[in-house]
């Protein structure tokens, strides 16, 4: 039985996992595919750096071309993140004939298409399945699971950060600075947050789902995206108290052939399974027109969980390899894309307004629901204690996008609205 030897492209904490699961399961792992699994060799940016993990230093480098180059080597694991650079190592590596697996979502969402076009071209394979919420495996489920079906709408709290720090603010009154730093603490953050707490991480993750489930070639920029950083802990409030939980929900769903797909902070509605999702847990629910409704539930980032995937699509690669049937399973998207214009987006919204309390304002802001067509379905007013000021929550029926941004156009020449708080999609 020959070995297959993998060469790694980080030894971070993904890369860790990767071989503790490699080494703590050898057996297993040979037993399923026939030969065993070893690790060639890691390239790392700091060769001396302590590790939690004993390496032999004699498979270290720095120079990630030595592992990409080197002919032993059957399958690159590229576990060292960004974009620059990663993308000519992946692209080279196939050009060597070697199969990829990547945890690489921001990879994956900017250059997917070439990477698996060029991966088709040398009938190598490439799989990304920790690419999207770490330990669940939905990529390879969208894939094969769903390959009967037509899948009417994806929602997925994608991005464990943003679970983690909503799920404290509401759960223990903990600030964002404060959820925030324990999730950077638990390895759970990317290395520059922003892109976890503005919803551009799940925004790739967006794209690589909806590229997965429409089979159409969905690119970053067509996802519409907004993160939490302006979530306060009174939005979370007031959705409590209206039964909803505030969620960084990334949706893509369609109508025939036109989709939409964005990411936003959601009040969902405490019934529905996506709402019981906290901490650095993900799900996606994926409805389907034949199965109906699906949910996917796990880890979605961390050492373990992550390198679960990775190595799952390790043994992937290695079954194909055995049965020679590398670089088949690559899903080219084939559906020309038509997004949904703002006329055709249409969801439910919450919306919090500062307005004067005297007779009449009531009135005059259903007048303007009304003018655009509209439709609310709950509206409740409060006293502000701080102010002489009311507050007033109303959550519209499905409007769309085009009518809600009109709506709101028209407030800002009404006097006696002082302020919109907040607006939020309503999901559920
Ligand atoms: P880390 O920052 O923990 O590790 C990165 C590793 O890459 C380090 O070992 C680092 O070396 C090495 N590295 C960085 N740049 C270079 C370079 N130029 N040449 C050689 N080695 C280099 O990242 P993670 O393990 O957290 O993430 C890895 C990938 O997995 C990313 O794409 C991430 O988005 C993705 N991912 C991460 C998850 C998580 O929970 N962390 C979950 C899902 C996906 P050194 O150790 O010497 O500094
Ligand atoms: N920063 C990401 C998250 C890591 O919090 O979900 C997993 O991709």
């Amino acid at each position: 039985m020959k070995p297959v030897k993998v060469g790694l492209l980080g030894l971070g904490t993904v890369g860790t996992g990767v071989v503790r699961i490699l080494e703590g399961h050898q057996e297993d792992l040979s037993s399923q595919v026939g030969s065993p699994i070893i690790i060639e060799k890691i390239a790392v940016k700091h060769a001396d750096k302590q590790r939690s993990i004993e390496i032999d230093p004699a498979k270290l480098t720095e120079d990630p071309w030595e592992v990409i180059r080197d002919p032993e080597i059957d399958v690159i694991v590229e576990v060292m993140g960004g974009v620059n650079g990663t993308r000519e190592f992946m692209l080279e590596a196939l050009n060597c004939g070697k199969h990829i697996v990547t945890a690489n979502k921001d990879l994956m969402a900017l250059y997917g298409s070439e990477i698996l076009a060029k991966a088709t071209e040398k009938q190598c394979d490439v799989f990304y399945e920790a690419s999207v919420a770490g330990g669940i495996p939905i990529i390879r489920t969208l894939i094969e699971g769903f390959s009967s079906d037509r899948i009417i709408k994806i929602m997925g709290i994608v991005n464990g950060t943003t679970n983690y720090i909503l799920t404290k603010m509401s759960q223990e009154g903990t600030s964002y600075e404060d959820a925030l730093a324990e999730a950077k603490q638990l390895g759970y953050a990317e290395a520059d947050p922003t892109s976890d707490v503005e919803g551009l991480d799940a925004a790739r993750k967006m794209a690589i789902l909806g590229t997965l489930g429409f089979r159409a070639n969905v690119e970053l920029s067509d996802v519409q995206v907004r993160g939490i950083s302006s979530v306060s802990k009174e939005d979370i409030a007031y959705a409590k108290r209206l039964g909803y939980e505030m969620k960084l929900l990334g949706i893509a769903d369609r109508d025939e052939e036109e989709f939409s797909i964005s990411v936003q902070p959601t009040m969902v509605k405490k019934n529905h399974p996506i709402a019981a999702v906290n901490g650095v847990f993900n799900a996606v629910y994926v409805f389907g027109e034949a199965v109906g409704e699906t949910m996917f539930y796990g880890a979605g980032a961390g050492e373990m969980p992550t390198a679960t995937s990775v190595v799952a699509d390790i043994v992937a690669v290695v079954k194909n390899l055995k049965l020679g049937v590398n670089g088949l399973k690559s899903i080219v998207p084939y559906k020309p894309k038509k997004l949904k214009s703002d006329e055709q987006i249409c969801y439910k919204n919450f919306l919090l307004l500062q307005v004067a309390d005297k007779a009449g304002v009531l009135a005059q802001i259903t007048q303007a629901f009304a003018e655009y067509n509209v439709s609310l379905e709950s509206v409740v007013q409060s006293p502000n204690a701080d102010t002489p000021d009311a507050e007033i929550m109303i959550v519209t029926h499905r409007a769309s996008r085009a009518n809600m941004e009109q709506v709101l156009k028209y407030f800002e020449g009404l006097e006696v609205i002082r302020r919109v708080k907040s607006v939020y999609r309503v999901e559920g």
